[in-house]
């Protein structure tokens, strides 16, 4: 358990900037740094939205919410219920703004400081977990929490390994003080099969140490 509150810590301290990233809010140079090399940020936003389909009136749990981006976006496609649950709190109080100033009432959102596995959670129609699986040490016992919270479907990101790419952001995090994690597309079915989902579709994002895009089902 000691890479969480290192994660936590980290993006407890990077959370503004963190946010930035979307809605185009950096100089030109850093959105040119995005769109190269964090493009895969993007790219899972859309590919989830496209395997979560129709969410209207179902229910979410978004691990690892960060600012909320995926769960404003949730809301406005009318799911009936969004559980935020993420370790930082200055996430937290940017996504509780995101949702206000995206206009939708508290009561359809829970936002719970926490870290998964650890927060108790009540099962839900779909999970989204977007860019949290590079932080967990402990792939298996997350996944192996997640299948029980899970009634219909998962999405999450793993990041890939890469020759260049994964040393040097495994020395950026390390300097950060926050370890990183890396993932083939044999890890990540075996992990899935090993946690219990019956169905795993994996997707790799195409272009160097992009991430892969994986669905689930129970
Ligand atoms: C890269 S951000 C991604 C945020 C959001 N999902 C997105 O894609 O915009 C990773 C987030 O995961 C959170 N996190 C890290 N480990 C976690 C854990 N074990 N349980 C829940 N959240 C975690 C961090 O605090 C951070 O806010």
């Amino acid at each position: 358990m000691r890479q969480e509150p290192s994660a936590a810590t980290f993006f407890n301290g990077f959370a503004d900037t963190f946010d930035t990233i979307y809605d185009e809010k950096r100089n030109a140079f850093m959105r040119w740094v995005d769109c190269t090399f964090r493009s895969d940020m993007f790219i899972r936003y859309t590919l989830t939205f496209d395997a979560l389909d129709n969410i209207r009136g179902q229910s979410i749990v978004d691990i690892g919410c960060g600012s909320g981006p995926y769960i404003t976006e949730a809301l406005k496609r009318g799911a009936s219920l969004v559980t935020g649950i993420d370790p930082a709190p200055n996430m937290l109080t940017l996504g509780r703004l995101r949702v206000r100033n995206s206009g939708f009432a508290d009561e359809r959102c829970i936002l719970v400081e926490d870290k998964f596995p650890g927060a108790p959670v009540t099962p839900h129609d779909h999970a989204i977990v977007m860019g949290v699986m590079d932080y967990v040490e402990d792939a298996a016992s997350f996944l192996t929490a997640l299948k029980p919270v899970v009634r219909r479907s998962a999405v999450i990101s793993f990041p890939s390994k890469h020759w260049f790419r994964t040393p040097f952001r495994r020395v950026r995090y390390r300097l950060r003080r926050c370890p990183v994690y890396f993932y083939t597309e044999s890890d990540i079915e075996r992990l899935c099969k090993a946690a219990g989902f019956r169905s795993v579709e994996v997707r790799k994002i195409p272009g160097a140490g992009m991430d892969y895009h994986v669905c689930v089902k129970p």
